[in-house]
């Protein structure tokens, strides 16, 4: 498999790379082939991760490609993750790199389009990530529109994590949460629809946590912000959970998800009333390499103000977008 990391040089390339390489990506036995893109001012130091990557010994890498030339980058390719971009600081919203990482993602789709099988399969994890997803969407029309996605995984963790270190259970004991829509602070991290492994069998979360004041107040207001506050305890965004989440991400696409429902921002097909088109972070189950929408999810008046509120926002980064690409809402789904 030939596997694309963009921005490989970049702090969560670094910790991204061993995951792929040691099977936890793609599967214990597919043998890799990497492609490493990242400025030419980053070229010495992707040098440098490259002669770590040999000296990991990693069985499954058979060869590693460093460049600075997209086409070389994206020749060929199976997988392509994306996190080369300009990365959110301090008192920024992710929205706020719109302008800044638009160019990158228009040329980065435009390429794609021309040298990438077309069978590939793109995460998005620069931000903001689900627009900039659109946008290497629509700059590459002859690879389906179900090939891009954007990373909601990791967001999807801290959601599971924060249920679960509450009700003091490992985190694999939370099932079914769901983050919908942006990866933002609008996002909604919902656990309406998930339960809990316990002794009696499996619960569900909101009867155990009889506590509808955190679920639907700090919980998420936690989840929403845990980005935000990794950045201000290390002045520099998260990158070992974000190399596992697209770890996740990427293995539950292309390997199954073993039944489980996972979160993944993918094309809006109209489900849940969420308006075409967009890449909007629905509950998923994957086989066969394939994603699909969980379907006939109850959802409350207050999980609809939710999921509305983070389209809206969505539906304003992508008019924006669109404006830099020349092209109209309705062109798009
Ligand atoms: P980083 O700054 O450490 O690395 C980014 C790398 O991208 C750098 O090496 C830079 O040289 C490279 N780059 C910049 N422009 C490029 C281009 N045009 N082509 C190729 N490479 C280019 O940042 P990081 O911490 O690794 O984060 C990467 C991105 O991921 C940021 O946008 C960050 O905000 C985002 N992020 C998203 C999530 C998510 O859950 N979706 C989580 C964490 C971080
Ligand atoms: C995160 O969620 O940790 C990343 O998207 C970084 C950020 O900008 O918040």
């Amino acid at each position: 498999m030939r596997v694309c990391v963009t921005g490989a040089a970049g702090q969560i390339g670094y910790a991204l790379l061993p995951h792929i390489c040691s099977g936890r990506t793609f599967g214990p036995s597919t043998k890799i082939i990497l492609h490493l893109l990242d400025i030419p001012r980053a070229q010495q130091a992707l040098m440098g991760v490259k002669m770590e990557l040999e000296d990991c010994g990693f069985d499954l890498l058979e060869e590693v490609v460093v460049t600075s030339d997209a086409n070389v980058a994206f020749t060929g390719i199976d997988a392509c993750i994306m996190l080369g971009a300009f990365p959110r600081g301090p008192g920024m919203e992710r929205k706020d790199l719109l302008a800044k990482n638009c160019n990158i993602f228009k040329e980065q789709g435009r390429l794609l389009n021309e040298v990438a099988s077309k069978n590939v399969k793109v995460v998005v994890v620069g931000n903001p990530a689900n627009t900039n997803a659109l946008v290497a969407q629509q700059c590459a029309p002859s690879i389906p529109k179900e090939n891009f996605t954007a990373l909601t995984r990791l967001d999807h963790n801290r959601a599971q994590s924060q249920i679960a270190m509450r009700l003091k259970v490992p985190s694999s004991a939370v099932e079914n949460c769901t983050i919908w829509g942006n990866h933002s602070s609008t996002q909604y991290p919902d656990v309406s629809n998930s339960v809990v492994a316990t002794a009696q069998g499996k619960q569900k979360v909101g009867d155990v946590i009889q506590n509808p004041g955190y679920l639907h107040g700090e919980f998420i207001k936690v989840v929403q912000q845990r980005g935000a506050a990794i950045i201000n305890a290390r002045k520099l965004s998260s990158a070992m959970s974000a190399a596992k989440a697209i770890s996740d991400h990427m293995h539950d696409w292309v390997v199954g998800s073993n039944g489980k429902t996972v979160s993944m921002a993918v094309p809006s097909d109209g489900s849940y009333g969420i308006e075409k088109g967009l890449i909007y972070s629905f509950p998923v189950v994957c086989s066969a390499g394939k994603y699909t929408i969980v379907q006939n999810l109850k959802v409350d008046q207050f999980s609809r103000k939710m999921m509305d509120e983070t389209m809206n926002e969505l539906k304003q980064e992508r008019d924006t977008a669109l404006a830099f690409l020349n092209k109209d809402a309705d062109t798009i789904a």
